[in-house]
Protein backbone atom coordinates (compact mmCIF):
# COMPACT_ATOMS: atom_id res chain seq x y z
CA UNK A 1 0.00 0.00 0.00
CA UNK A 2 3.19 2.53 1.03
CA UNK A 3 6.25 2.57 -0.76
CA UNK A 4 8.26 4.29 1.50
CA UNK A 5 6.46 3.72 4.96
CA UNK A 6 5.66 0.81 7.09
CA UNK A 7 2.46 0.72 8.86
CA UNK A 8 1.07 -0.70 11.33
CA UNK A 9 -2.10 -0.91 13.66
CA UNK A 10 -2.44 -1.48 17.43
CA UNK A 11 -4.56 -1.37 19.91
CA UNK A 12 -5.61 1.56 18.31
CA UNK A 13 -1.88 3.15 18.23
CA UNK A 14 -1.20 3.75 13.83
CA UNK A 15 2.54 3.32 13.75
CA UNK A 16 3.82 5.08 10.78
CA UNK A 17 8.14 3.95 10.27
CA UNK A 18 9.30 6.43 6.68
CA UNK A 19 11.27 3.62 5.63
CA UNK A 20 14.21 5.00 3.47
CA UNK A 21 17.25 3.71 6.09
CA UNK A 22 19.72 3.75 2.63
CA UNK A 23 19.05 7.26 2.56
CA UNK A 24 18.42 8.01 6.20
CA UNK A 25 15.03 8.60 5.48
CA UNK A 26 15.32 11.72 3.35
CA UNK A 27 11.82 12.91 2.71
CA UNK A 28 11.59 13.15 -1.07
CA UNK A 29 8.50 12.89 -3.41
CA UNK A 30 7.29 9.82 -2.59
CA UNK A 31 7.39 10.10 0.99
CA UNK A 32 5.23 13.02 1.05
CA UNK A 33 2.86 11.34 -0.83
CA UNK A 34 3.38 8.27 1.46
CA UNK A 35 2.60 10.63 4.14
CA UNK A 36 -0.26 12.40 2.86
CA UNK A 37 -1.93 8.91 2.20
CA UNK A 38 -1.34 7.15 6.03
CA UNK A 39 -2.81 10.88 7.09
CA UNK A 40 -5.94 10.44 4.71
CA UNK A 41 -6.01 6.99 6.80
CA UNK A 42 -5.42 8.54 10.21
CA UNK A 43 -8.31 11.23 9.32
CA UNK A 44 -10.59 8.10 8.12
CA UNK A 45 -10.19 5.09 10.09
CA UNK A 46 -12.39 5.19 13.32
CA UNK A 47 -9.90 2.31 14.73
CA UNK A 48 -6.63 4.40 14.56
CA UNK A 49 -6.63 6.25 18.30
CA UNK A 50 -3.28 7.92 17.72
CA UNK A 51 -0.35 7.69 15.89
CA UNK A 52 3.25 7.40 16.18
CA UNK A 53 6.13 8.19 13.51
CA UNK A 54 9.61 6.99 13.69
CA UNK A 55 12.08 6.58 11.39
CA UNK A 56 13.68 2.85 10.06
CA UNK A 57 16.97 2.12 11.18
CA UNK A 58 18.84 2.77 14.68
CA UNK A 59 20.61 5.97 12.59
CA UNK A 60 18.08 8.44 11.68
CA UNK A 61 14.47 9.52 12.70
CA UNK A 62 15.01 11.80 9.17
CA UNK A 63 17.85 13.42 7.66
CA UNK A 64 16.01 15.90 5.78
CA UNK A 65 14.26 17.38 2.78
CA UNK A 66 15.81 15.21 -0.17
CA UNK A 67 18.93 17.31 -1.24
CA UNK A 68 18.77 15.54 -4.64
CA UNK A 69 15.34 16.55 -5.89
CA UNK A 70 16.24 19.99 -5.07
CA UNK A 71 18.83 21.14 -8.37
CA UNK A 72 16.46 20.63 -10.72
CA UNK A 73 13.74 23.29 -9.31
CA UNK A 74 12.67 26.06 -10.55
CA UNK A 75 11.70 29.33 -8.18
CA UNK A 76 8.29 29.02 -8.37
CA UNK A 77 8.55 25.21 -7.98
CA UNK A 78 10.61 25.44 -5.04
CA UNK A 79 7.78 27.95 -3.49
CA UNK A 80 5.08 24.91 -4.17
CA UNK A 81 7.77 22.35 -2.67
CA UNK A 82 7.63 24.27 0.67
CA UNK A 83 3.59 25.08 0.25
CA UNK A 84 3.61 21.14 -0.16
CA UNK A 85 5.18 20.47 2.80
CA UNK A 86 3.97 22.96 4.78
CA UNK A 87 0.72 21.74 4.32
CA UNK A 88 1.52 18.23 5.00
CA UNK A 89 2.83 19.21 8.27
CA UNK A 90 0.05 21.26 9.25
CA UNK A 91 -2.10 18.02 8.41
CA UNK A 92 -0.22 16.11 11.54
CA UNK A 93 -0.59 19.51 13.92
CA UNK A 94 -4.21 20.00 13.34
CA UNK A 95 -5.14 16.30 13.37
CA UNK A 96 -7.43 15.76 15.97
CA UNK A 97 -6.18 12.08 16.79
CA UNK A 98 -2.62 12.85 18.80
CA UNK A 99 0.35 12.16 16.75
CA UNK A 100 3.68 11.88 19.08
CA UNK A 101 7.09 11.55 16.82
CA UNK A 102 9.79 8.80 18.73
CA UNK A 103 12.85 10.01 17.13
CA UNK A 104 15.38 7.31 16.98
CA UNK A 105 18.48 9.10 15.59
CA UNK A 106 19.23 12.44 13.17
CA UNK A 107 16.04 14.60 13.05
CA UNK A 108 17.31 17.30 10.27
CA UNK A 109 15.96 19.91 8.04
CA UNK A 110 12.81 18.57 7.29
CA UNK A 111 13.15 15.43 9.73
CA UNK A 112 13.07 18.77 12.68
CA UNK A 113 10.50 19.64 11.31
CA UNK A 114 8.47 17.04 10.79
CA UNK A 115 9.07 15.77 14.85
CA UNK A 116 8.19 19.67 15.54
CA UNK A 117 4.59 19.30 13.50
CA UNK A 118 3.76 16.22 15.93
CA UNK A 119 2.13 17.09 18.97
CA UNK A 120 4.45 15.97 21.02
CA UNK A 121 8.26 14.21 20.68
CA UNK A 122 10.25 11.89 22.47
CA UNK A 123 14.09 10.86 21.49
CA UNK A 124 16.04 8.24 22.01
CA UNK A 125 19.78 9.24 23.43
CA UNK A 126 21.49 8.85 19.76
CA UNK A 127 18.86 11.19 18.82
CA UNK A 128 20.76 14.50 17.16
CA UNK A 129 18.44 17.37 16.07
CA UNK A 130 19.25 20.56 13.78
CA UNK A 131 18.12 22.82 10.69
CA UNK A 132 21.46 22.66 8.99
CA UNK A 133 19.79 24.64 5.55
CA UNK A 134 22.22 27.44 5.77
CA UNK A 135 24.60 24.60 4.76
CA UNK A 136 22.96 24.13 1.76
CA UNK A 137 22.00 28.27 0.95
CA UNK A 138 18.61 27.53 2.06
CA UNK A 139 16.07 27.77 5.16
CA UNK A 140 13.60 25.66 6.46
CA UNK A 141 10.75 25.52 4.28
CA UNK A 142 8.62 23.13 6.15
CA UNK A 143 6.98 25.31 8.74
CA UNK A 144 10.83 25.19 10.59
CA UNK A 145 11.19 29.01 11.51
CA UNK A 146 7.74 28.87 12.91
CA UNK A 147 7.51 25.61 15.13
CA UNK A 148 11.53 26.22 16.12
CA UNK A 149 10.64 29.39 17.70
CA UNK A 150 7.54 28.25 19.27
CA UNK A 151 9.42 25.08 21.33
CA UNK A 152 12.48 26.76 22.10
CA UNK A 153 12.26 30.26 21.86
CA UNK A 154 14.02 32.71 19.85
CA UNK A 155 17.39 32.80 20.63
CA UNK A 156 18.29 29.32 20.94
CA UNK A 157 16.06 29.15 17.63
CA UNK A 158 17.94 31.64 15.93
CA UNK A 159 20.95 30.12 16.99
CA UNK A 160 20.40 26.90 15.60
CA UNK A 161 18.94 28.26 12.58
CA UNK A 162 22.14 30.30 11.34
CA UNK A 163 24.77 27.97 12.33
CA UNK A 164 23.45 25.10 11.62
CA UNK A 165 24.36 23.28 14.84
CA UNK A 166 22.96 20.20 15.80
CA UNK A 167 21.90 19.54 19.74
CA UNK A 168 21.70 16.19 21.21
CA UNK A 169 18.89 14.71 22.91
CA UNK A 170 19.56 15.65 26.24
CA UNK A 171 19.94 19.61 25.35
CA UNK A 172 17.02 18.94 23.13
CA UNK A 173 15.14 17.83 26.58
CA UNK A 174 16.66 20.60 28.16
CA UNK A 175 15.56 23.28 25.34
CA UNK A 176 11.62 21.89 25.49
CA UNK A 177 12.09 20.58 22.68
CA UNK A 178 11.21 16.71 23.02
CA UNK A 179 9.30 15.53 26.88
CA UNK A 180 11.47 12.28 27.12
CA UNK A 181 15.06 10.95 26.29
CA UNK A 182 15.55 7.18 26.93
CA UNK A 183 17.49 4.46 25.54
CA UNK A 184 17.25 3.62 21.71
CA UNK A 185 15.71 0.07 22.77
CA UNK A 186 12.90 1.25 24.73
CA UNK A 187 12.10 4.24 22.11
CA UNK A 188 9.01 2.80 20.92
CA UNK A 189 7.94 1.38 24.33
CA UNK A 190 7.78 4.37 25.38
CA UNK A 191 5.92 6.19 22.78
CA UNK A 192 3.15 3.75 23.04
CA UNK A 193 2.67 3.08 26.39
CA UNK A 194 1.99 7.12 26.49
CA UNK A 195 0.15 7.04 23.75
CA UNK A 196 -2.09 3.76 25.37
CA UNK A 197 -2.53 6.04 28.71
CA UNK A 198 -3.77 8.81 26.23
CA UNK A 199 -6.11 6.40 24.61
CA UNK A 200 -7.58 5.66 27.85
CA UNK A 201 -9.36 9.42 28.05
CA UNK A 202 -12.45 10.99 26.13
CA UNK A 203 -11.32 11.22 22.64
CA UNK A 204 -13.26 14.81 21.82
CA UNK A 205 -11.38 16.02 25.24
CA UNK A 206 -8.46 14.91 23.65
CA UNK A 207 -9.01 16.32 20.21
CA UNK A 208 -9.88 19.58 21.63
CA UNK A 209 -7.02 19.77 23.66
CA UNK A 210 -4.96 19.87 20.72
CA UNK A 211 -7.45 22.36 18.82
CA UNK A 212 -6.87 24.60 21.82
CA UNK A 213 -3.48 24.62 22.41
CA UNK A 214 -2.77 24.85 18.47
CA UNK A 215 -4.81 28.72 18.62
CA UNK A 216 -2.10 29.45 20.72
CA UNK A 217 0.25 29.92 17.57
CA UNK A 218 -2.68 31.09 15.07
CA UNK A 219 -3.20 35.12 15.58
CA UNK A 220 -6.34 34.41 13.14
CA UNK A 221 -8.14 33.26 16.22
CA UNK A 222 -9.20 33.84 19.77
CA UNK A 223 -7.87 30.31 21.63
CA UNK A 224 -9.87 31.44 24.73
CA UNK A 225 -13.08 31.74 22.85
CA UNK A 226 -11.99 28.19 21.36
CA UNK A 227 -11.13 27.12 24.44
CA UNK A 228 -14.93 28.29 25.89
CA UNK A 229 -16.49 26.63 22.74
CA UNK A 230 -14.20 23.58 23.09
CA UNK A 231 -15.72 23.04 26.63
CA UNK A 232 -19.44 23.35 26.07
CA UNK A 233 -18.71 20.95 23.17
CA UNK A 234 -17.32 18.48 25.46
CA UNK A 235 -19.91 19.17 28.07
CA UNK A 236 -22.44 18.42 25.72
CA UNK A 237 -20.60 14.97 24.92
CA UNK A 238 -22.25 11.31 25.69
CA UNK A 239 -18.41 10.66 27.32
CA UNK A 240 -18.32 13.92 29.55
CA UNK A 241 -21.79 12.65 31.13
CA UNK A 242 -19.88 9.08 31.57
CA UNK A 243 -16.95 10.77 32.83
CA UNK A 244 -18.30 12.71 35.53
CA UNK A 245 -20.96 9.42 36.63
CA UNK A 246 -17.98 7.18 36.77
CA UNK A 247 -16.02 9.46 38.89
CA UNK A 248 -19.29 9.97 41.05
CA UNK A 249 -20.05 6.00 41.12
CA UNK A 250 -15.92 5.60 41.81
CA UNK A 251 -15.47 3.60 38.90
CA UNK A 252 -13.54 3.68 35.70
CA UNK A 253 -15.32 5.37 32.79
CA UNK A 254 -15.80 3.67 29.31
CA UNK A 255 -15.36 6.46 26.62
CA UNK A 256 -17.22 5.80 23.47
CA UNK A 257 -15.66 8.68 21.45
CA UNK A 258 -19.64 10.54 21.32
N1 LIG B 1 18.87 14.06 1.20
C1 LIG B 1 19.26 13.09 0.38
N2 LIG B 1 20.10 12.10 0.74
C2 LIG B 1 20.54 12.11 2.00
C3 LIG B 1 20.17 13.10 2.93
C4 LIG B 1 19.28 14.11 2.49
N3 LIG B 1 18.85 15.07 3.31
N4 LIG B 1 20.78 12.85 4.11
C5 LIG B 1 21.51 11.73 3.92
N5 LIG B 1 21.38 11.28 2.66
C6 LIG B 1 21.99 10.10 2.03
C7 LIG B 1 23.46 10.34 1.69
O1 LIG B 1 23.58 11.03 0.48
C8 LIG B 1 23.96 8.92 1.65
O2 LIG B 1 23.56 8.33 0.44
P1 LIG B 1 24.61 7.44 -0.45
O3 LIG B 1 24.99 6.32 0.47
O4 LIG B 1 23.81 7.02 -1.62
O5 LIG B 1 25.75 8.36 -0.76
C9 LIG B 1 23.18 8.23 2.75
O6 LIG B 1 22.00 9.04 2.97
C10 LIG B 1 23.92 8.12 4.07
O7 LIG B 1 24.33 9.43 4.45
P2 LIG B 1 25.86 9.83 4.78
O8 LIG B 1 26.01 11.29 4.58
O9 LIG B 1 26.79 8.92 4.05
O10 LIG B 1 25.90 9.47 6.34
P3 LIG B 1 26.87 10.11 7.44
O11 LIG B 1 26.75 9.26 8.64
O12 LIG B 1 28.24 10.34 6.87
O13 LIG B 1 26.25 11.57 7.74
C11 LIG B 1 24.46 13.13 8.16
C12 LIG B 1 24.97 11.68 8.31
C13 LIG B 1 23.01 13.17 8.62
C14 LIG B 1 25.31 14.08 9.03
C15 LIG B 1 24.58 13.56 6.67
O14 LIG B 1 23.95 12.55 5.87
C16 LIG B 1 23.93 14.89 6.34
O15 LIG B 1 24.48 15.93 6.64
N6 LIG B 1 22.75 14.83 5.67
C17 LIG B 1 22.07 16.03 5.18
C18 LIG B 1 21.39 16.77 6.33
C19 LIG B 1 20.75 18.04 5.78
O16 LIG B 1 21.39 18.94 5.31
N7 LIG B 1 19.42 18.07 5.89
C20 LIG B 1 18.63 19.21 5.45
C21 LIG B 1 18.16 19.04 4.07
S1 LIG B 1 17.26 20.44 3.51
Amino acid sequence: MYITLLTALENGIFTITINRPDKLNALNKQVFADLNKALDEVYANISIRSVLITGSGPKAFVAGADISEFNSLTKTESMALAKAGQDTFFRIENSPKPIIACVNGFALGGGCELAMSCHFRIASDNARFGQPEVNLGLLPGYGGTQRLVQLIGKGRALELLMSAGMIDANTALQYGLINYVVPQEELLAKGKSLLELINTKAPIAVAKCIESANAVFDETKNGYEIEIKAFGDCFDSTDRKEGTAAFLEKRKAVFTGN
